[in-house]
């Protein structure tokens, strides 16, 4: 999940395996070319997505990727899993992406293996640091359904949020709509274990089904089916939240 900014100077000296000398000469001979232009500074820094040539090679050549998928019942939020199918197997097999493009990815907030609707991949750690940062309150909106009746007090309950001993925590206000007897939708703007069944399980009611259908503005797309994914557009990257 990395995305951490480098030094040039010290990018092309681990590919070449160069001294700094070598590399203040490279730049000065203008053999060293990122995003397109001839690098003349030692201290420019890159990230994991500037395209870096040297004397036409390219040392590093890495595209974001955003892809929305629409979870599927029984398969794991996970890139490995010894027991079930997980996300990057079911990514892989649909080959949007290379296997390589794929291993790099990893998940933006987790569904459990019951749940379904709206997951998030991406190669982009900056970008899934800022839709998780607690700061950012991002909301999740899913919808639930219930074993047992759902009454209105469900709404001050989970609105004044509830302490979860096993963390030491309060869950932030959460917002919740009773649809009919036995289906809600909930805000969340936090993503605690098993948050929503724990919440529930207050009132000793048992989640049947769990389906997220937004992460802040951008809403699973109903044109993919269960296991079906697709890239994200340009504008959902930019206005996600
Ligand atoms: N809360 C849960 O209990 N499960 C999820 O998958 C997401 C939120």
């Amino acid at each position: 999940m990395k995305s951490k900014r480098t030094r040039l100077d010290r990018f092309i000296s681990m590919q070449l395996s160069v001294n700094s000398r070598d590399v203040k000469l490279m730049l000065a001979q203008k053999r060293i070319v990122v995003d397109g232009s001839i690098a003349s500074d030692t201290q420019q820094l890159i990230d994991e997505f500037s395209h870096v040539v040297f004397d036409n090679k390219v040392l590093q050549s890495n595209s974001p990727r955003y892809i929305m998928m629409n979870k599927p019942i029984g398969v794991v939020s996970a890139t490995k899993d010894e027991q079930h199918k997980t996300v990057i197997d079911l990514l892989a097999n649909i080959a949007l992406l290379s296997l390589k493009e794929c291993a790099n990815l990893h998940i933006v907030g987790r569904l459990d293996l019951n749940s379904s609707g709206l997951l998030l991949l991406t190669n982009d750690g900056r970008w899934s640091r800022r839709l998780t940062s607690p700061e950012k309150k991002i909301t999740k909106l899913y919808r639930v359904t219930v074993e047992n009746i759902i009454t209105d007090d469900y709404v001050q309950a989970f609105a004044e949020g509830m302490y979860f001993s096993f963390e030491g925590i309060t869950t932030r206000p959460v917002k919740l709509e009773i649809i009919s007897d036995h289906v809600a939708e909930l805000s969340l703007v936090e993503g605690r274990y098993h948050q929503i069944k724990r919440m529930f399980g207050r009132f000793r009611n048992p989640v049947l089904k769990l389906h997220r259908m937004a992460v802040g503005n951008l809403l699973l797309d109903p044109e993919l089916s269960p296991g079906q994914c697709r890239m994200l557009t340009p504008s959902e990257v930019n206005y996600i939240g």
